[in-house]
This record gives C-alpha cells, structure tokens and sequence, in this order.
C-alpha cells in the first residue's frame, strides 16, 4: 500500500491535474489564435496549479511544465535525451526512491553553527551521513585543522563530484567514502549530523543510541524523531529559519 501511495499515486494526481490543464485549454481555445507554445504553457501552469491544490510537492511542477511539450513534440525531441536525463537523475537522486532521502544542501551560515556546536564540544571527529556535494565536509575540515571530518555518499554522480571537490580543495583531514549511512559504525565519532528526511529518523536515532559513545552529539538538520525530543535545539539565523537537534547520547 506504501508503494502504491509513494510511487502511483503521484502520477494519478499529474494525470488528473493534467487533464485539468487539457481542460482549460479547450475553454480558452478561441483566444489563443492557435499559438502551439502559449496553449501548452496554459497546460502546464494550470496542471502545476491543480497538482499543488492535489497536494503534490513543489518539485512536481517542472514536470507538470515540461510535460504538455515534451508530448506534442516527442516527434521532434531525440529519445536519447530522455534517456540521459533520465540516467542524470538516477545517478544523483539515488537514494530518493528507496530511502526516501533526495539532495538538498545545509546552507553556510548552518555549517558555521555546525562548526561552533563542535568547537564547542572539543570534538576530534565528525561525519556527515549522506553528504551530498561535499560541502560540509570541506567547509568544516578547513574551519578547523584538528578535527577529521568524513562524509558517507552513495548517489554515484553526487558521490564522485564530492570526492573531486575535497581532493582539490579540502585539507588532509577530509575525507569522502563511497559508503551506505546504514552501514557505517558511528561508534568512532564524536559527532554526527545528518540531513535526511523524515522517514529514515526514528531507525537512524534507534543507530546512533546503539553505537555512539556517551556524551557524544548526534545532530539533524531540520528533522525531530517522534517520541525523542532533542536535549537542545539550535535556530540559525538564515533564510530558511534552519533548527539543528541535538542529542547528547
Ligand atoms: C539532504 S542531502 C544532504 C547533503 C549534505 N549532508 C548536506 O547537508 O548538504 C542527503 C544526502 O544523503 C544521501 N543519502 C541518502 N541515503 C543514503 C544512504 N543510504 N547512504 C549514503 N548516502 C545516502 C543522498 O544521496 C543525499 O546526497
């Protein structure tokens, strides 16, 4: 039934809000002059409207754009491009099917906060479970020379673009491991962040309580674990009004 919710229904809602779009196009038939691009813009903007009202997330709605052209003109659109956009999308959205986790970057000003919460606690080791382009583990390797900073990625395109960007320009306290965030033994750190979404919380909380050390921090971005509210919660100053939870173990 998950399955069905997760996967199915999504693409029942575009279908329908797509129809919609159909719909209001033949309404507004007479007044479009036979314009090909501005028609099947009407489609795609009513289609991301209606999907919205659906409950389907912001990131539908380049699809529901894209949509109306690329079927009028999938004649003309080479079925390679699909392919490659469709393999350039697996090979950096990998874990959003089956982990439920999809790439989002921490923002600096919320590294910066990451970096005092470390200072602070006199950590010496740090990983980030899932760590994207890299982007932390740059930042805080450099920010501070004594702490060794990991970064665990599988999504292979995001993982490579990582590895490349700490050879270049992270000190030699980084490192990036192409590694799964479940199979990675958290007892040797110090501290541990993670940025995932809300379905992996309460199995990489129940992890972390099993295998960090005492008086070590386990620390999410944005995500709480029901029934385990943080020992602290720090708000950034930024523009998403980012919360870090911390746990002391
Ligand atoms: C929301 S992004 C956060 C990226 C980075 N930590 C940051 O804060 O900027 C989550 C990352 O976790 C990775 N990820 C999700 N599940 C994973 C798994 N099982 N093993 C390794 N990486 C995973 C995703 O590919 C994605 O790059």
């Amino acid at each position: 039934m998950s399955f069905v919710v997760r996967h199915i229904l999504p693409w029942i809602k575009v279908v329908l809000s797509q129809a919609l779009g159909l719909g209001c196009l033949f309404l507004a038939r007479d007044y479009l002059a036979g314009n090909a691009i501005i028609s099947l813009l009407l489609v795609g903007v009513t289609a991301s409207l209606a999907g919205r009202v659906l409950g389907l997330s912001v990131y539908w709605i380049p699809i529901q754009l894209l949509l109306p052209f690329a079927l009028v003109y999938s004649n003309v659109i080479p079925a390679w491009l699909y392919l490659t956009g469709f393999v350039l999308c697996a090979l950096v959205f990998w874990n959003s099917a089956t982990g439920q986790v999809p790439l989002y970057l921490t923002n600096t000003k919320t590294w910066a906060a990451i970096q005092a919460l470390a200072k602070e606690a006199g950590a010496k080791t740090f990983i980030d479970l899932g760590s994207g382009s890299g982007g932390g583990v740059v930042f805080l390797a450099r920010a501070l020379p004594d702490l060794q900073v990991t970064g665990v990625e599988t999504a292979p395109l995001v993982y490579l673009m990582s590895k490349l960007r700490v050879a270049i320009f992270a000190p030699a306290n980084a490192t990036i491991r192409y590694r799964n965030i479940w199979q990675e033994d958290l007892g040797g750190y110090d501290l541990v962040y993670c940025f995932l979404s809300p379905v992996p919380m309460p199995e990489m909380y129940r992890k972390a309580r099993s295998e960090m050390r005492p008086g070590t921090l386990f620390v999410s971005n944005s995500f709480t674990v029901p029934g385990h509210p943080p020992d602290r919660t720090i708000d950034v100053a930024d523009g998403r009004k980012t919360r870090l939870h911390v746990w002391k173990m």
